[in-house]
């Protein structure tokens, strides 16, 4: 059977989009009305007039699109597409740091379920990460999760104090400093793409520099971004490797050098052509988010918006 076909077949009889992330293999990728980053992807969700989402990503991508919109069926292709960094976090544990700090302010990173978007004051993604960190007033404790690269790199540069959750991404946290330090000194030309939640990330931006390199953390469409208007020919990519299909799709005649071959999301991977097709078909398996929960969840990632 022709997938492909099949797809764009019942998105137009059924009114229905297929949004993808960037990692999500190639042959999804090229069947999605849209593809981009968790923030992006949040705010298509938000946007899109059609009656019918199929999330090609992650549980808790999909559930994020569940809740900014509530009148609106969505799918996810495989419900075991799940997340080790959403995973991490314990809600009771949240909870409780709650109680404790009366006064306290929660920064959710997106990589969390819905129960712990909840408990947050604000999602964040790492495209505004920074931002939204740096808007809550300093005397205020703060309690940031579930990565803690991603913590410790925002701490690094913003100085700000603050507590950090000790979990992290299985495939980023393998993506370490001597790893890139090594394509580093082999592709003395290239520029270095680092996604924040890699386990490198402070490491890396005290070490590189002084090798003349100055790394660009950026979010998985910060990176699209910059490959595309960027003057360099070639490019270290510090992240799940899904990406490079798209960089090689939108900067054509560019070298992608991945910092390590072995960095593959097997949760994204679990979507494939097929699975697409048949959430279509057999509209399944739905997303929903009871709606107390919803309700809470959605003030904390409607407040990251003004940071998009
Ligand atoms: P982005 O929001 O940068 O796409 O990252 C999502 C993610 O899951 C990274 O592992
Ligand atoms: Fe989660 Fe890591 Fe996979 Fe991203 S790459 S979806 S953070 S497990």
């Amino acid at each position: 059977m022709d997938y492909a076909a099949e797809v764009r077949r019942l998105k137009s009889e059924k009114n229905a989009v297929v949004l993808a992330h960037n990692y999500q293999r190639p042959e999804v990728q090229d069947v999605a009305d849209f593809v981009g980053d968790s923030l992006n992807l949040s705010l298509a969700a938000r946007e899109t007039g059609a009656s019918l989402v199929v999330f090609a990503g992650v549980y808790f991508m999909a559930e994020t699109a569940a809740i900014l919109n509530p009148n609106k069926r969505v799918l996810i292709p495989d419900p075991n597409a799940g997340c080790s960094l959403a995973d991490a976090v314990d809600v009771e544990a949240v909870r409780r740091w709650r109680e404790r700090h009366p006064g306290g302010v929660v920064v959710a990173y997106i990589n969390t379920r819905a129960e712990v978007k909840a408990l947050a004051d604000y999602v964040c993604t790492s495209a505004n990460c920074l931002k939204v960190v740096e808007a809550i007033p300093r005397d205020k404790p703060l309690l940031f999760l579930p990565d803690k690269y991603l913590g410790m790199y925002i701490a690094a540069k913003t100085g700000r104090p603050m507590d950090i959750w000790d979990g992290a991404c299985h495939v980023h946290e393998r993506l370490t400093a001597p790893q890139i330090l090594t394509k580093v000194k082999l592709y003395r030309d290239a520029e270095v793409l680092i996604h924040p939640e890699c386990g490198c990330g402070t490491a890396c931006l005290v070490e590189l520099p002084r090798l003349g390199v100055e790394p660009r953390f950026l979010s998985t469409e910060g990176m699209v971004k910059y490959v595309r208007q960027s003057p360099a020919r070639r490019f270290i990519v510090a992240t799940e490797t899904g990406i490079i299909y798209r960089m090689a799709k939108e900067a054509p005649g560019k070298e992608f050098i991945p910092a390590s071959e072995e960095a593959v999301c097997e949760y994204m991977k679990l979507t494939t052509i097929e699975k697409v097709y048949r959430s279509l078909r057999d509209e399944v398996y739905r997303v929903a988010v009871p709606e107390e929960v919803a309700k809470r969840a959605r003030a904390a990632i409607e407040r990251m918006f003004q940071f998009a």
